[in-house]
C-alpha cells in the first residue's frame, strides 16, 4: 500500500466537521486518525465530526488532563490528546498500542509525538492554517477509500 496524499480545503469549521463525517461514515475498525497542526488548527473539531460520521451522540470536547477518551457508535473511537504529555509513560504506551491497533477507531491529536512504530499504517492528517478562518488538510494513506472520502466535494 503506497500512501499517498489527498490536500482537502476547509474554509470553515464547520466544514471541517463534514469532512470528519465523511472519513467517519467510511471508517472501519482499526482505522486510525494522525492529527497534526498547531494550537487552534481544528484537531478537534474534524474529531467531532468524525464521531457524528460514527454515529456518536455524545459531544466530544477535549477535557483537561484527560488523555484518552471513549466513545461507542457504530464503532468504539478513542480520542486521544497528547498535547499535556512531557513523556509518554511505558504503561500509556502499551494501553494506546492496544487501542490503536484494535477494534476501534482512534483519532490521536499531536500525533507526532507519538513513538514511530505506533504511527505505521495511520493515516496522516497534516492542518495547515490559509487566509482567514480557511484551512488546508493534507491527508496521506495508503488507503483508497479514506483519500477518497476525504476529497468529497463538501458544498
Ligand atoms: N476552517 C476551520 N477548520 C477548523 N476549525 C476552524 C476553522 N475555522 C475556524 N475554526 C475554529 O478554530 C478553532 C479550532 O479549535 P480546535 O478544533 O479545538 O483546534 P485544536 O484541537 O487543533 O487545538 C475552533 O474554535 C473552530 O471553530
Ligand atoms: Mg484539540
Amino acid at each position: 500500500m503506497t500512501a499517498t496524499t489527498v490536500v482537502v480545503r476547509v474554509p470553515t469549521a464547520e466544514h471541517m466537521r463534514r469532512l470528519g463525517s465523511a472519513l467517519g461514515q467510511v471508517a472501519q475498525a482499526g482505522d486510525r486518525f494522525l492529527l497534526e497542526g498547531p494550537f487552534g488548527a481544528g484537531k478537534t473539531t474534524f474529531v467531532q465530526g468524525l464521531a457524528h460520521g460514527l454515529d456518536i451522540t455524545t459531544p466530544v470536547g477535549s477535557p483537561s488532563f484527560v488523555i484518552e477518551t471513549r466513545y461507542t457508535g457504530r464503532l468504539v473511537l478513542y480520542h486521544v490528546d497528547l498535547y499535556r504529555l512531557d513523556r509518554i509513560e511505558p504503561e500509556l504506551l502499551e494501553a494506546l498500542e492496544e487501542h490503536l491497533f484494535g477494534e476501534g477507531v482512534t483519532a490521536v491529536e499531536w500525533a507526532e509525538r507519538l513513538p514511530g512504530d505506533l504511527r505505521l499504517g495511520g493515516a496522516r492528517l497534516l492542518i495547515k492554517a490559509e487566509d482567514g478562518d480557511g484551512r488546508r488538510v493534507e491527508l496521506t494513506s495508503g488507503d483508497e477509500r479514506l483519500r477518497r472520502a476525504a476529497a468529497f466535494d463538501p458544498e
